[in-house]
């Protein structure tokens, strides 16, 4: 297996494509759900220009609890509700968030975030997390981001 990933970050739908192949890559055969929420921050982290923090926090009877991540450490457990991706758990629907700041109950845990997109991870109706991707830019995320980042989901839920 080569784990050497260039992919060019110039365009955004041929870009998403080519993570979303190198994602499924690295996950298919291993049934180990940490080591491919690993391997996805990885790919995810050194891939998309701009984000600081990519990783997952998991449904852990109720309560969102730190996964694997690359970026600063990060606040271990959130309530459903609470901050962004309490609200993506809260409500299973997709946040993109242009200025964390303007978030209602938004948590910190890097001052240098600025905008943000969370997608809950859902298996047969059953919430098993959500993968949350932070940006020091205003505005990081685009629509186009995030129909690339709900593919990246449809991948990961099958792998975690
Ligand atoms: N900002 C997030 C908390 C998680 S960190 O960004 C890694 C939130 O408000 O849910």
């Amino acid at each position: 297996m080569n784990y050497d990933f260039r992919i060019d970050a110039g365009d955004k739908p041929t870009m998403y494509r080519d993570l979303a192949s190198a994602l499924k890559g690295l996950v298919t055969g291993e049934p180990d759900g940490i080591a491919n929420m690993a391997n996805a921050a990885g790919l995810i982290y050194e891939t998309l220009p701009d984000v600081n923090w990519v990783g997952f926090y998991r449904n852990i009877d109720g309560e969102l609890v730190l996964g694997p991540f690359q970026g600063r450490p990060a606040c271990i457990r959130i309530k459903f509700g609470e901050g962004v991706c309490g609200a993506a758990a809260a409500t299973r629907q997709v946040q993109r968030v242009e200025d964390v700041h303007a978030f209602p109950g938004h948590i910190a845990c890097d001052s240098a975030s600025n905008s943000e997109i969370v997608v809950p991870l859902i298996r047969d109706g059953e919430l098993l997390g959500v993968l949350d991707i932070d940006s020091p830019k205003h505005g990081r995320f685009s629509e186009e981001d995030e129909a690339g980042v709900v593919k990246l989901g449809e991948i990961l839920v099958m792998a975690v």
